[in-house]
């Protein structure tokens, strides 16, 4: 029925109207918290490109994951940086490497918090690329595998309640699934970055965890901005692994690609809101050119309703805050 039979103004009239039509709902269960933790004691490092986000060394997490668990966000996500990184990422499977401590710290303060853990080499490099680089200067996929496998293990034994591959290595979710079920961690969940693209949106997060690739770039590994139908196979080979969850990384750049994977195959699926996206608004705020809130509000929901059931993201306390308000 055309106008003026129909009237689409008629159901906006009101907030309360508004609020009964409302399709889309974030809510603080749907958000993850990323943190980045260093070694060291009584660290609270501000990171540059990123305003209100710090690495925290161990002893100084307490306090903000109390927070964090206040503010009724069920999960953080942390990135580990290492004080040596060599060429074999070999603090990566330390047992008692910084993620390794963290984590015990953690499920020690506040077991009821979801930690999660990212797995993933290039923070433990020295050349920065997330698996191991051959003399020619290739990534050698299936020896990574075995690292990432080890990785994944150590972050199980320190109380990890879920491993999140990152790293885009062929085959590592079947790997790391094998080798979790091998020492008793059957019942550990698999978060896979599935459909990770190779994207500028990351920037800062080098900047933060230090792990800029020393030379070249991730496009032998990470995926071609250009491609979905890619992003639709990678998905569906994570799940044939054992994938729990599988993540489309960036979100705001790729809302066509979320909506698709949810569409496709239903299984519960998380997107990354990455450091670029939470820095851009950032910046534009800080030049007074947009209401920060609002924006970020807006971004998160556009992510919601694009299909996500998780998102991971900078701005999950500041989200938090106005949710619980
Ligand atoms: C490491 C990793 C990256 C991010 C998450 N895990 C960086 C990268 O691949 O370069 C990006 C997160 C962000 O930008 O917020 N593999
Ligand atoms: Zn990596």
């Amino acid at each position: 029925m055309a106008f003026p039979a129909t009237r689409l103004r008629r159901l906006r009239a009101s907030r309360s109207l508004r609020n009964l039509v409302k399709e889309t709902v974030l809510s603080v269960d749907d958000l993850i918290y990323p943190l980045f933790v260093i070694h060291g004691k009584g660290k609270k490092i501000p990171v540059e490109s990123m305003p209100g986000v710090f690495q925290f060394s161990v002893d100084m997490l307490k306090e903000e994951i109390k927070q964090i668990h206040s503010l009724g966000i069920p999960g953080v996500l942390l990135f580990g940086i290492p004080e040596i990184k060599d060429s074999m990422a070999s603090s990566a499977h330390d047992k008692n490497g910084v993620i390794q401590q963290a984590v015990k710290k953690i499920k020690e303060f506040c077991p009821e918090l979801t930690v999660i853990t990212d797995v993933c080499l290039c923070e433990y490099t020295d050349h920065g690329h997330c698996g191991i680089v051959d003399p020619d200067k290739t990534i050698n996929n299936d020896l990574s595998l075995e690292l990432l496998a080890r990785q994944a293990v150590t972050h199980a034994m320190a109380g990890s309640d879920m491993i999140a591959p990152s790293d885009m290595m062929d085959g590592r979710v079947g790997n790391i699934r094998r080798a979790l079920d091998l020492e008793g961690f059957a019942g550990i969940p698999i978060m896979s970055y599935s459909a990770k693209y190779c994207s500028g949106f990351y920037a800062p997060f080098r900047d933060a965890a230090d792990s800029a690739p020393a030379f070249g770039s991730r496009k032998t590994y990470q995926m071609d901005p250009a491609n979905v139908s890619e992003a639709i196979r990678a998905v569906r080979l994570d799940i044939e692994e054992g994938a729990d969850i599988v993540m489309v990384k960036p979100a705001l750049a790729y809302l066509d690609v979320i909506k698709t994977v949810k569409e496709t195959f239903g299984h519960p699926t998380a997107a990354f809101n990455v450091s670029g996206e939470y820095s851009l608004i950032k910046a534009a705020a800080a030049m007074g050119w947009i209401d920060e809130k609002a924006l970020q509000a807006e971004v998160l929901l556009s992510i919601k309703r694009a299909g996500a059931d998780i998102i991971i993201s900078y701005a999950a306390k500041d989200a938090a805050q106005m949710l619980n308000r």
